[in-house]
């Protein structure tokens, strides 16, 4: 994580920026002690220059919002893939390997939405382009399809064919399909053409109930005289299991690269990866936390994270918006305004409770509406359950929990319930199936496990203050 240090966060500016010296001072503070996400260059906007009275209301920095948003856009392709070398390196070297040789194969790629499959297949294009040039190799055609465009299954055969040779030269009677595979099977007319790269993402939609089709293009790479290099990529993992048993039995199955979902960590580094040529801070280093955590939990979909992430920066730009207009009425009534507006517009990065509203959008899960509908006391259990398997512990005991839900009491100025009432609500929370408790003849050293998601639980209650204070990590 990077850590902005004292030194230069006085050049770091919030993605909102306000025109008013004193906010500005009073939001760097409020930066500091939450050690926001950014690497810091020295850096001036020209509106920092102008001049303001300090009782003008926060101005939206439309040109920071829109450079943050266009970082985390999903069309904002990164210079290099992060977390993806390993399957990125398989790839090239299958495509190297079979134009050095001239050798037709097929290679399979499969993982779940969202992991990074097209898009290092888009490097690895322009990997193969330099070692071509830099080996003096002749680059094969390179026909890239995405299968979703095609209108009838079979138009695949259609598309390599109409690469492969043109309409005149074909013998009318017979399918592309047909034509390519005896193009494949006779020497004479296959030697004089250059290998071909076929590219076809989106493999799911060729799917038919007999997977003909899927087989006849994979069965493309077999023929003896074949000219193809076929890479197709799909989001079904057990497809070239499931097709393919033809290609088995010839001992031609292709190779099969998985993309396995990404991890929390992986999801946070490239998060962090895309904002770190900004030169001001956008997120709260927790908020980010936050959906790598939930996005990683649920489905590991990178294009999810990114776009949770702008959802969460238009919140706070609406938030902004909405407290300037606030403010604009204050003063013209000549009030002042309430403090907690006040704070509000100190701090214009995006907070931990922007992001759960944002991930709340794109994910509510059963178990966080549960958690969301439980009683005050038993939302406070789960809290300091959390607080407690926190950082890979595994479990926690009724007493560590009991402490827990005490100190948090305290905190807080909840009267506590007595002993009794908690231990009927942990069994209420067991049989609701959020916790498990263990056995144990001593009531305090019974095991006490979360059975939900750590982060539906931050997630849920991210939207009450004192959860999401309690919730912070220290
Ligand atoms: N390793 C990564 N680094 C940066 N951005 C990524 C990475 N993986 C995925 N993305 C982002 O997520 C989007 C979806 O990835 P994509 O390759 O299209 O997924 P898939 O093809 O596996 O469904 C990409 O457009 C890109 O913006
Ligand atoms: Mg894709």
């Amino acid at each position: 994580m990077t850590a902005i240090t004292r030194a230069n966060q006085c050049k770091v500016e919030s993605v909102m920026e306000t025109n008013s010296p004193k906010r500005k001072l009073r939001s760097s503070s409020v930066q500091r002690q939450q050690s926001p996400v950014s690497t810091p260059v020295n850096w001036k906007s020209p509106r920092r220059c102008l001049n303001s009275s300090p009782k003008s209301p926060p101005e939206v920095n439309t040109e920071h919002v829109k450079t943050a948003k266009e970082a985390l856009h999903i069309s904002t392709a990164p210079t290099t893939i992060m977390c993806r070398e390993d399957e990125q390196n398989k790839i090239f070297n299958f495509c190297k390997a079979s134009v050095e040789q001239e050798k037709a194969g097929s290679l399979y790629v499969c993982g779940c939405p969202g992991t990074g499959k097209s898009l290092s297949m888009e490097k690895v294009k322009d990997q193969l382009a330099a070692w071509a040039a830099q080996s003096g190799l002749q680059l094969p055609d390179i026909l890239s399809i995405n299968c979703t465009s095609l209108a009838n299954t079979s138009d695949i055969f259609t598309k390599i064919m109409g690469e492969t040779q043109p309409k005149k030269k074909r013998n009318g009677s017979l399918t592309p399909l047909q034509h390519l595979r005896r193009l494949y099977s006779q020497k004479a007319e296959s030697s004089c053409m250059k290998m071909k790269l076929i590219i076809a993402d989106e493999l799911d939609y060729l799917i038919t109930k007999d997977k003909a089709v899927l087989h006849d293009l994979f069965m493309l790479t077999t023929f003896p005289f074949s000219r193809c290099i076929l890479i197709g990529i799909a989001n079904a993992i057990d497809l070239a299991d499931r097709f393919l048993p033809r290609l088995q039995a010839l001992n031609c199955k292709p190779q099969v690269v998985t993309y396995r979902a990404y991890s929390k960590e992986q999801i946070l580094k490239i998060l962090q990866q895309r904002l770190t040529g900004l030169p001001f801070v956008v997120f709260h280093s927790q908020a980010l936390e936050l959906c790598a955590r939930k996005v990683a939990a649920v489905s590991g979909d990178m294009r999810k994270a990114l776009c949770v992430c702008r959802n969460a920066i238009e919140l706070l730009e609406a938030e902004i918006k909405a407290s300037s207009k606030e403010q604009n009425h204050d003063d013209a009534c000549d009030t002042p305004a309430p403090p907690e507006l006040v704070k509000r517009s100190e701090s214009q990065i995006v907070r931990l409770d922007h992001m759960a509203v944002a991930l709340s959008k794109t994910f509510k899960s059963p178990a966080v509406e549960t958690i969301q509908s439980l009683p005050q006391h038993q939302q406070i259990i789960l809290c300091s359950v959390v607080k407690l398997v926190r950082g890979g512990k595994k479990d926690t005991t009724i007493g560590e929990l009991n402490k827990s839900y005490m100190d948090i009491c305290k905190s807080t100025l909840i009267p506590p319930v007595g002993s009794l009432e908690l231990s009927n609500m942990f069994t209420v929370l067991n049989d609701q199936g959020l916790l498990k408790l263990g056995q144990s003849r001593d009531n305090k050293m019974r095991r006490v496990l979360l059975k939900v998601d750590e982060a539906d639980v931050t997630f849920a209650l991210q939207g009450i203050r004192f959860f999401r204070n309690c919730l912070a990590v220290n």
